[in-house]
């Protein structure tokens, strides 16, 4: 979630309000730590964060995994799948709104996203206490 989901994201919002075609690149984009900045930046960067959540997706569903509660990850529960379905399908159109260089498809995209995003957390992370997370 926050080594590759957050920050793929991030690049996937962040090109709803700034045209990626415009964003300058960095004084030395192959040592850049910001991707829409670096050697592989601009729309690139975005198609390239789209891919990394479509497979980050597949992270989700390997057995033998913990929360950070040192739960199990739901994996075998019945709307644990579709939850990381919706985030692939987000994924996908995100990637084909980035290939489109079109800031409207982004638009759509990002709301996808955010619904895939806000559909998994609200079951099973949005909890007071953490020990009753991914429950
Ligand atoms: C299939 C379910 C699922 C999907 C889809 C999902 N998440 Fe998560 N996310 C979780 C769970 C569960 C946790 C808590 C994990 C833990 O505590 O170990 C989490 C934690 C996080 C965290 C760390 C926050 C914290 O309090 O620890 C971030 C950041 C995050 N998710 C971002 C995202 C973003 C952005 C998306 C969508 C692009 C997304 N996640 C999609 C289930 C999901």
């Amino acid at each position: 979630m926050r080594g590759i989901i957050y920050p793929a994201s991030n690049i996937v919002f962040a090109a709803q309000s700034d045209d990626p075609a415009k964003f300058p690149e960095a004084k030395d984009p192959a040592a850049a730590t910001d991707l829409l900045a670096s050697s592989y930046g601009k729309w690139t960067a975005v198609e390239n964060s789209a891919l990394a959540m479509d497979e980050a997706a597949n992270l989700l569903i390997l057995p033998g995994r913990k929360c950070s509660n040192g739960i199990a990850v739901p994996i075998g529960n019945p709307d644990w799948p579709k939850f990381v379905q919706g985030l692939r399908d987000a994924a996908i159109l995100s990637y084909a709104a980035a290939q489109s260089k079109n800031q409207d498809k982004i638009l759509e995209a990002a709301d996808a996203l955010t619904n895939a995003c806000s559909a998994c957390h609200d079951k099973y992370r949005e909890k007071p206490n953490l020990a009753d997370r991914c429950k």
